[in-house]
């Protein structure tokens, strides 16, 4: 039979299509009201898909009540920390042991002649599903999503689905969430529908005039291929994410049209346009909601990425909830999607699994994936521990192995790996991928490209630089422009002085492996290799677990990141957006200027600016006045002597006054301020602690405790502190350097704070509502 004839197919419908429906989920446990949400993205008498969250039993190994849960779930996040040192690489939580969820599975019976499936887009992790008392599914990778046609196992009523899941230790290199911690749907199909995972819709050709799209997908009929025209196309990128729904059989399915071109020679072009992809790594987890999926949470995370000048993004090192693909197809962000952090040699449990399930997850993955315009570029492993072999043959084979299979579902997209090694830039690996992956090898561009013409060349991961939000230690040895011969040096200095009591020294100059260099450097080489394909920063936000080089001094989430696990800019957000926005007017000081104590001394001040001359003062005298010389993307004035009162920076692009920024010293604490911004259902809160004069007071923290009224809920409290073990769930918190955020769902106005400073009248408690001051 002819698809064309048989199916019915809308495919040109411009325009930003909108997020989907929102399942509403209480993250500490259902909300009485909330009922089985559905996403109906068909017609009634067509497929209907349906997100089971709420109505999930729970109990953990040895245990025996259950209790009501919602599904994204992550048991681990929910009992707060285990004993400091317990194993930090995993954020010192309980994620280990068995879980078993439970729930009811009624009215999901196809139309005679139909299917149902049911879908677990991750559980983590060794899963094995049941219906009914019988085994239907499970997959050993937390990660994979897995798609099980239940139509023979289910009753006409009465049907119990089970779900078992198992964390051994140190399964992972750092925090992996535990449980099912991503949606799980059903989807009900009559007997003509696209068979899941099997659908592919690429852009053959596009420019402004017209485009060429070819969709195929399985069905009971076969296979159908067929390519439509779109007329006068509206283009996918970043800038403009345009999303058209294409119609086949009643259902709905969302493409983008875009071209992505990859040269080794020349370089990246989206829809013709040469580009370096912008981008950062990003974990799973969610900071203080752990790795439980949340469409608002991830969808704040890439709005501010964005809002920093972010491209792209890098799922380091797993396949992302399917739902982070669609939220980046709507917001307009480039994935590199990423598969494994190990093939057969282990760095975590899925080596064990590797040789039996290897094949079919990757595929899986592609299948699932190839459809999203945001995907450019499939990653088929991070730092593998074969690219170490003495020869290169192993590493070769698997390579290839895996290259051949992703080109076997999606011939159209570059696959790249990540090496931090050298050695498989020029022993053979390079050519078993389209582009090489580079980890913290920015020396090496340009010969690399001389040396391997025909391969592309990618930036994976690059800086790794640590900083804690809000400290700043002295002296400040390490130089923010080094050499590839300086490394060593820097990293054994860096460690003297960068690192104190599990906090890191926040001018972004350091990290703690040796091949860790400060941002500017990679800026330098991406600028002189336009080659490159783009850099993929490690990392976008901090994640909970890999707290190096402070494990054993505390911390229990990482130091990486570009915002804090509270999801609060670092100093270094200000580098990127200024290198990355060059137009918008950005100009940042730092460190801040609350020292009492340090009057007199040497406090080297950065700034990090999009202008190209700045003049600081102190007080109103002038430091001098630096113009950014070609590479450098700081300003640094390193001989200032502190005193108490103000610095600011005057800026200037090309000869115009560009813009200000102004650091005063903090008085005593007098007010919490709060500010708010909202992501679909959840409002993020970020509290404060400031002086009479609105300034922030870094050095004077303190709890602030919570309360809510009806119809108010408050989900995680986070104040970005790497060594905090204060519970994300609990109803107050520390603030740290003046700062910290509250998630709260439901009407933010009721959401009250209290607070007072011991042996002080100036604070006595506070207690506001909405109006922002007290
Ligand atoms: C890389 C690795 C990342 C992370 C990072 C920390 O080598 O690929 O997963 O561990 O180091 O610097």
């Amino acid at each position: 039979m002819n698809a064309k004839k048989t199916v019915f197919v809308v495919a040109a419908v411009a325009g930003l299509v909108q997020g989907l429906a929102e399942p509403k989920c209480d993250l500490r446990g259902c909300a009485a009201e909330s009922a089985d949400a559905a996403i109906s993205n068909g017609r009634a008498n067509s497929v209907r898909i349906e997100t089971l969250s709420a109505g999930w039993t729970f109990r953990s190994e040895g245990e025996t009540a259950e209790r009501s849960v919602c599904v994204p779930h992550d048991w681990g996040i929910e009992s707060g920390f285990l004993k400091t040192g317990t194993c930090p690489a995993q954020g010192d939580l309980p994620f280990v042991g068995k879980g078993f969820y439970r729930r009811a599975f009624d009215g999901f019976t196809p139309p005679p002649g139909g299917r149902t499936y049911l879908t677990l887009d991750g559980v983590q992790c060794r899963s094995v599903v049941k219906l009914n008392g019988k085994a239907v599914g499970g997959r050993p990778f937390g990660y994979a999503s897995e798609t099980i046609d239940v139509t023979g196992a289910l009753k006409d009523s009465g049907n119990v689905l089970e779900v078992e899941a198992e964390n051994v230790p140190a399964s992972s290199r750092w925090y992996p969430g535990s449980g099912i911690f991503r949606d799980v749907t059903v989807r009900v199909c009559p007997p003509d529908h696209v068979k899941p995972n099997t659908l592919f819709v690429r852009t053959i050709e596009a420019n402004e005039k017209s485009a060429q799209v070819a969709v195929s997908f399985e069905w009971r009929g076969g296979v159908s291929n067929f390519v439509f025209s779109v007329e006068n196309p509206r283009l996918w990128s970043p800038e403009s994410p345009a999303l058209y729904d294409l119609e086949l059989f009643g259902e709905k399915f969302r493409y983008g049209i875009r071209t992505a071109v990859f040269d080794p020679q020349k370089g990246f072009f989206l829809n013709g346009v040469h580009r370096q992809m912008k981008g950062v790594c990003l974990h799973h987890d969610l900071g203080p909601i752990g790795a439980a999926f949340d469409r608002d949470f991830a969808r704040r995370q890439l709005a501010l990425l964005k809002e920093m000048g972010c491209d792209a993004i890098r799922t380091s090192h797993n396949p992302p909830a399917a739902a982070l693909l669609d939220l980046c197809d709507e917001m307009g962000l480039m994935v590199m999607d990423e598969a494994f952090d190990m093939w057969e040699e282990r760095k975590g449990d899925y080596s064990v699994f590797w040789k039996d399930w290897h094949a079919h997850d990757l595929a899986e993955f592609v299948r699932r994936d190839r459809s999203h315009p945001s995907v450019v570029m499939w990653s088929i492993g991070n730092e593998l521990v074969e690219h170490n072999d003495k020869t290169p043959e192993r590493p070769i084979r698997i390579a290839t192995e895996l290259n051949s299979i992703i080109k076997a579902n999606d011939p159209t997209r570059p696959v790249t790996f990540g090496s931090w090694k050298s050695a498989p830039m020029w022993n053979g690996c390079q050519n078993t991928v389209d582009a090489f992956g580079a980890n913290y090898l920015p020396f090496k561009y340009a010969e690399f490209s001389k040396r391997n013409p025909k391969v592309g060349l990618v930036a994976t991961e690059t800086s790794s630089c640590v900083s804690s939000r809000g400290e700043y230690f002295f002296p400040v040895v390490a130089s923010p422009i080094a050499g590839e011969g300086d490394l060593k040096r820097r990293r054994d200095e860096g460690r003297t002085h960068m690192v104190r009591g599990g906090q890191m020294s926040g001018y972004d100059l350091w990290g703690p492996h040796p091949n860790d260099y400060p941002p500017d450097v990679e800026f330098e080489h991406q600028e002189r290799n336009p080659q490159v394909y783009g850099e993929f920063v490690w990392t976008g936000f901090d994640y909970l677990g890999e707290p190096d080089p402070c494990s054993k001094s505390g911390g229990r989430s990482s130091y990486f990141g570009i915002f804090d696990l509270a999801g609060i800019p670092k100093d270094r957000y200000w580098l990127y957006k200024s290198h990355w926005r060059p137009d918008e007017p950005t100009a940042h000081i730092l460190p801040h200027w609350t020292w009492p104590g340090r009057e007199g001394e040497v406090t080297p001040v950065h700034v990090y600016t999009s202008g190209d001359e700045a003049e600081l003062f102190i007080n109103g005298v002038s430091q001098g006045r630096k113009r950014r010389r070609e590479y450098e993307y700081r300003l640094v004035w390193n001989d200032v002597r502190y005193e108490p009162g103000e610095v600011r920076v005057k800026t200037w692009c090309n000869g115009k006054e560009w813009v200000e920024d102004v650091v005063k010293t903090a008085l005593e604490p007098v007010q919490v301020e709060r500010s708010e911004s909202r992501f679909g259902r959840i409002t993020f809160v970020t509290f404060a602690l400031k002086d009479r004069n609105g300034t922030v007071c870094p050095n004077a923290d303190q709890v602030l405790a919570f309360e809510t009224r009806p119809g108010t809920r408050l989900v995680s409290l986070c104040n970005g502190n790497a060594t905090s073990r204060e519970d994300f769930r609990g109803s107050s918190m520390h603030t740290f350097h003046g700062l910290l955020v509250a998630a709260v769902e439901g009407s933010p106005e009721g959401l009250t704070v209290s607070t007072s400073v011991k042996g002080s009248d100036l604070i006595a408690t506070v207690n506001y509502h909405s109006s922002g001051s007290l």
